[in-house]
């Protein structure tokens, strides 16, 4: 996600803003900008990086200043859309990270009590609120303003004329980076290492007032004294977030990945987020295309929309699109891609629109290949994926698919609440997930020993079982291969014994007493069992020599919590084989060749 600093002391603020900003290019960002108080307010910003930012910024000066690279979410990366971002009276600036779920809702409210808005940021909305509410004390036009957000936010707030940082958070990191003198706000803690090590971490709902010498943090409206701790880590490992990997760090994102990418389809806050394609295209005639990890979402896909909507979906892996003869007229074709750049899924957009059908694109890079191709985009939201191993990133495209077959579903209204409702729950249970770590872990190091495993399972956690296979291989370097388990006794039958270990991926619906028979055709062979089951599956426990448990969930949401714990056990797996985790050999994380 984005980036964000702020500075206030004695010393020139755009350098050591400027610096910060560089510590935090790591992860990811397209844009970048600073804001410099004195008696005015001086704002810089641009499509460009860090390093052209300073090359080309005029001189701001001032002690007290924000900063921000961002990765763009609402709007394209540009300009304009860059942070800082700026009341009408251009006195009040803000630096946001996260996502604002009711933005469009607000911006039609301050359009038409007379605010002009110049971005399509969601952010821009949360400068002009303070403008509405400032009343001479900024910390209570802050609070008066995220008091009518629905979202995630970490922002940080300055005004001219007032020697002061306000910083706010919910759903997304923010930290008080303490010294003599002076004192930094941050979004994490490596941008400021260069100048203090000791750290205040805010907490949900704090409220926290930043002069060169003063913190006041107010929590829930009592103030509150923030405990202060000594960073020991060095600027590499603050990167990861104190994580070994990006990989790991990118897996414990999930819950606040899945809360983000749903925020803006299932709130409330916009009933009227709606895909515009379906109304026009023939439901009946879907096909969803797309590479590696993202294609396994779309077999997910197949399933959710199968069952939500009814209607059958045509799955196809990019590369193998091009010999496709068949294109019916009138086909609804949604392509899927992380990057929005694998070549062969830009290639097969290419083809689709010639052949005149309408595409969306389920993307997670805005201003993307993909996202220009497409007649319609719809944005994952799980910030910049770094490890080549796709993790969060096919997360976030499986909530988009539940949205999407929830806002076109035929099942009954009841179901479709419940759904819902499961949904809201599935970052707590994910949650769960990753506190069963350890375990985990356990089982990895058996699993480390081995050469060669399978996946199975049946339905909806079938492409699970491939994806599984997928992240062991990719990052551990195990020949894992993915199974529908009913295939197995069609030639891997051969290959089954003690050194040939089976991972079954079990799920409470129509599949189960089908698994556990194939589950007693493996032992009978002599494979070693692993089963990952839900909670309470006392059969299971039986049957299997080692269980993964994963909390219960309604079926159809069974592949979230199961995804997570196969990405975890392939961690740690490949982590007990010394391999180089984030950066596998011989594999990219954006394959722009055919
Ligand atoms: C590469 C990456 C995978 C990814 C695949 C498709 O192989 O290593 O993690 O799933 O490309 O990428 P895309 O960006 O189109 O989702």
């Amino acid at each position: 996600m984005c980036g964000i600093i702020g500075y206030i002391g004695d010393k020139s603020a755009q350098p050591i803003l400027l610096n910060c900003l560089k510590r935090l290019e790591y992860r990811g960002y397209d844009s970048c900008g600073i804001a410099v108080a004195a008696g005015s307010l001086e704002v810089y910003k641009d499509a460009v990086r860090v390093e052209e930012l300073a090359r080309v910024a005029p001189q701001l000066n001032g002690t007290v200043g924000i900063g921000h690279t961002r990765w763009a979410t609402h709007g394209e990366p540009s300009q304009v859309n860059a942070h800082p971002h700026l009341d009408c009276s251009g006195k009040i600036a803000v630096v946001h990270n996260g996502v604002i779920n009711n933005f469009q809702r607000l911006k039609r409210q301050l359009t038409a009590e007379g605010h002009n808005f110049v971005s399509e940021t969601d952010t821009e909305v949360i400068s002009h609120l303070i403008e509405k509410y400032y009343a001479g004390n900024l910390e209570k036009a802050v609070e008066a303003a995220l008091r009518d957000v629905d979202g995630s936010y970490a922002i940080i707030v300055l005004m001219a004329g007032e020697p002061k940082l306000v910083a706010a958070r919910k759903d997304s990191p923010l930290i008080i980076g303490v010294s003599d003198r002076e004192n930094f706000i941050a979004s994490d803690v490596p941008a400021i290492l260069d100048y203090t090590s000791r750290v205040i971490y805010l907490e949900e709902g704090d409220i926290g007032v930043v002069t060169k010498d003063n913190i006041k943090i107010r929590r829930h409206g009592t103030k509150v004294v923030g405990k202060e701790h000594k960073v020991l880590w060095s600027v590499e490992d603050a990167q990861k977030a104190g994580y070994e990997h990006f990989m790991l760090k990118e897996i414990h994102e999930q819950p606040r990945v899945i809360r983000d990418t749903l925020g803006g389809y299932i709130s409330a806050a916009e009933p009227e987020t709606k895909l515009v394609m379906m109304t026009e295209a023939n439901l009946e005639n879907m096909l969803v295309v797309a590479c590696g990890t993202a294609y396994h979402a779309a077999l997910v896909g197949k399933y959710i929309v199968g069952e939500l909507v009814g209607i059958p979906v045509r799955t196809e892996i990019a590369c193998e699109f091009t010999y496709c003869h068949q294109i019916p007229a009138g086909t609804a074709a949604i392509v899927i891609t992380q990057s929005g750049e694998t070549a062969d899924t830009l290639k097969a957009m290419k083809r689709l629109k010639e052949a005149g059908c309408r595409v969306v694109a389920i993307t997670n890079v805005v201003g993307s290949t993909a996202s220009r191709i497409a007649d319609q985009t719809i944005y994952t939201r799980a910030g910049p994926e770094i490890s080549v191993a796709a993790t969060k990133s096919f997360t976030a495209q499986l909530m988009v698919l539940y949205w999407l077959a929830l806002s076109y579903s035929r099942v009954d209204i009841r179901r479709v609440d419940s759904l819902t409702m499961g949904l809201r729950q599935l970052p707590e249970k994910v949650q769960q997930v990753l506190d069963n770590e350890d375990k985990i872990r356990q089982y990895a190091d058996y699993l480390s020993r081995y050469e060669n495993v399978f996946f199975i399972s049946r339905g909806i956690n079938f492409p699970v079982a491939l994806e599984g296979a997928l992240k062991l291989k990719e990052i551990s370097y195990i020949h894992a291969e993915g199974y529908a388990a009913g295939e197995l006794k069609h030639g891997p039958f051969a290959l089954l014994g003690a050194s040939t270990p089976v991972i079954a991926i079990v799920a409470r619906d129509n599949t189960y007493e089908t698994m556990l028979t194939n589950i007693k055709e493996v032992k009978a062979r002599g494979s070693p069992l692993m089963a990952l089951a839900e909670e309470g599956d006392e059969a299971i426990e039986e049957l299997a020599d080692l269980v993964i448990t994963v909390p219960r969930v309604d079926a159809i949401f069974s592949p979230v919590v199961n995804t997570v714990a196969l990405q975890l056990l392939a961690y740690y797996t490949a982590k007990q084989r010394g391999c180089p985790i984030d950066f596998p050999r011989n594999l990219a994380k954006s394959v722009t060749v055919e």
